[in-house]
């Protein structure tokens, strides 16, 4: 185990100063395995192999053994499971583009899932082809691998004339059959849409997905296999979806073999769960309360979600069933997780995303490869789709050919303790930003879009006194602001700054008669985060303490706490908008981080 270790730690050198060729590829016969036939000779190293499953719209409320009994069994017991995973954005397109970019939304700027804010037309007009990880693992001698839902705006019409990058081989879902559960269609390689009627979509995609494993394993190249189901995506039914401009979003549909499961499950009843006061800000806090048929299409909706996502759970088996035959599992890792969350009836909500609660942010992350601890739960690190990018960068010994904005997450290779100084700069932060318009899916749904959703929310968590702190922090183009603490109030039923928003005073503002003068003390360091996160590049989104403390006295909310820096916080200026437009305009957002404000002390 140690020699394994120590290995993987050399093998990290070797790629990380290399130049990103495939000379580490040569690894004879036994190219994907590293367990058997060592001793044989000397063995170069080897780069390791990666699977990633990316589910859509699955919340980390649905990541559980109950619903997902083999992908814990296989993966998350052998593997870490990551408790604080998060989307940069709160909607698909955006935040697979930071997968693919590794970059913040508001660096890639494709916000939307169609134009003129985002979609594959947008990427494309972006110059983003050919510029993305896929590519870069290539460059570093990958064989890439990709079959599912990719890009929104990838359609029947624009598949051939503006083909996807850095792939040896594509499958990908293409518009208006992307969420057809029934009528898939595929753009294979970049050909013309194939169409599968009657064929159920998750089957499918893991059928296709578990025939490119085989050809990446018959390679003696290292590979990337990307697999990515649409389930639990809402359904929408592509001939809808040609022949009307509404959106029809409705309950997920599933394969026959699981007509019997969950039938009792129902929808958690938590304290946000359609509360009898009106909460959150802007739109949201205009919903009315939900009644008993609402209600009961929500659980429903919610069943389908858990049987939509027993496909996949099965298809996690498969692969792993794959690699293991392969005698692989040794040199691959496998992820799990999925582009952004889903709300149901909390805060008296429509099934959707593209808000900033826990329930829209926060995905699954787990991780099982070489040298990985086996049922280590990681409740101190946070991370998003960012980060996740860069580690199959790093792991492939790959690299962009622009500056990215993430930072490799800790695997807990050796464990723990042995991390020593380096647990200290652990990042604790993440950062959702939105733009464009809020989408409320579902049958009770009467308009579907809505204005004034554009919000920039920090969610950080530390230890302050000894205490374990988790705070959301948004702020809306509305001129509102949310707070929620969430140790106290993980629902986020308590918006600290309520009283505050309808002074409607935010310009000028004194807090300390409302939040008193230790949750304001609180509140002037999450501005300042906020106002050096929201324009950040580099380096300052993974620390962004060191844009603040350029000398480095303070990398933690922690150490940012004390005292002597009371001034310094309230004195910085303060983040807002002047007033809600769709698209990134950054001249509404003002001001921006000037490094000239820095401590410098
Ligand atoms: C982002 O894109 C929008 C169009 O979607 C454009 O209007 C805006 O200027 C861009 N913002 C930045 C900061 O580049
Ligand atoms: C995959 O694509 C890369 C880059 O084009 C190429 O070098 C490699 O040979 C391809 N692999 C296979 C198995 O065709
Ligand atoms: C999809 O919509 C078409 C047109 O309204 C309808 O004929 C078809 O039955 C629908 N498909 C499903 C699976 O509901
Ligand atoms: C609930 O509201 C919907 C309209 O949104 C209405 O169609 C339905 O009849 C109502 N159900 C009950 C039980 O009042
Ligand atoms: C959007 O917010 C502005 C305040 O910035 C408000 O005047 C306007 O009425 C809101 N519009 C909608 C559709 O909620």
């Amino acid at each position: 185990m140690l020699v394994r270790i120590l290995l993987f730690c050399l093998l990290g050198l070797v790629v990380a100063g290399g130049n990103g060729d495939s000379k580490a590829s040569g690894g004879g016969h036994n190219r994907h395995g590293n367990g058997k036939g060592n001793g044989k000779g000397k063995k170069l190293p080897l780069k390791p192999n990666m699977v990633l499953i990316l589910a859509d719209d699955q919340d980390a409320g649905t990541h559980t053994r109950e619903i997902m009994p083999r992908l814990f069994d296989r993966l998350v017991d052998k593997g870490v499971n990551y408790e604080n995973f998060f989307t940069p954005v709160s909607l698909c397109c955006p935040s697979r583009v930071s997968l693919l970019r590794t970059q913040a939304a508001h660096n890639h700027n494709i916000t939307n899932v169609e134009l003129p804010h985002g979609g594959w037309v947008k990427f494309n007009n972006a110059g983003y082809v050919k510029h993305t990880m896929p590519d870069f693992l290539q460059a570093a001698g990958y064989n890439t691998y990709y079959v599912g839902k990719y890009m929104n705006q990838q359609t029947e019409a624009n598949c051939v004339e503006l083909p996807v990058s850095g792939f040896n081989a594509s499958d990908m879902l293409v518009d208006p059959y992307t969420y057809d559960y029934w009528r898939p269609g595929f753009s294979v390689n970049n050909g013309p849409v194939e169409i599968h009627e009657d064929t159920y979509s998750n089957d499918i995609v893991a059928q296709k997905g578990l025939a490119h494993l085989d050809s990446a394993l018959a390679s003696s190249r290292p590979f990337f296999v990307g697999i990515a189901p649409i389930g639990p995506h809402s359904y929408m039914n592509s001939s809808l979806r040609k022949s009307s401009a509404r959106l029809y979003m409705d309950t997920p549909l599933w394969p026959i073999r699981h007509n019997h499961m969950f039938n009792d499950a129902q929808l958690p009843r938590t304290e946000s769960f359609n509360p009898d006061e009106p909460m959150g800000v802007s739109w949201v806090k205009t919903l009315p309360k939900l009644n008993s048929s609402n209600v009961a299409y929500l659980d429903e909706f919610y069943r389908g979600r858990l049987r939509s996502l027993q496909s996949i759970d099965e298809m996690v088996g498969q692969i792993f069933d794959k690699l293991e035959a392969a005698g692989a599992l040794d040199n691959t890792y496998v992820i799990y997780t999925s582009d952004n969350g889903f709300a149901l009836g909390t805060h008296r909500r429509q099934p959707g995303k593209t808000l900033a609660f826990e329930e829209d942010i926060k995905v699954p992350l787990a991780i099982r490869g070489p040298g990985m601890p086996k049922g280590f739960t990681d409740t101190v690190s946070s991370y998003g789709m960012v980060d996740l990018s860069r580690t199959f960068l790093d792991l492939a010994g790959a690299k962009p050919d622009y500056e990215d904005d993430g930072t490799k997450i800790n695997l807990h290779l050796g464990n723990e303790r042995s991390t020593g100084a380096r647990s200290y700069m652990k990042h604790r932060h993440s950062l959702t930003e939105f733009w464009v318009r809020g989408i409320e899916e579902g049958r009770f749904v009467e308009s579907s879009y809505r204005l004034n959703n554009t919000y920039r929310t920090l969610r950080v968590h530390d230890t302050v006194a000894g205490k374990p702190v988790t705070y959301s922090y948004g702020v809306w183009c509305t001129g509102e602001r949310e707070l929620y603490d969430l140790t106290t109030d993980p629902y986020q039923v308590r918006n600290l700054l309520a009283p505050l928003n309808a002074l409607g005073k935010f310009a000028a503002f004194d807090a300390d008669a409302v939040l008193g003068t230790e949750m304001q003390r609180v509140l002037h360091r999450l501005d300042a985060l906020t106002l050096v996160l929201k324009t950040c590049v580099g380096k300052s989104c993974v620390e962004p303490y060191s844009a603040l403390f350029p000398r480095g006295q303070v990398h933690t909310l922690r150490e940012a706490m004390r005292g002597k820096y009371d001034g310094f916080f309230a004195n910085l200026p303060k983040v807002h908008f002047d007033h809600c437009m769709l698209g990134y305009q950054s001249r509404l957002e003002q001001p921006e981080w000037d490094d000239a404000w820095a401590y410098m002390k």
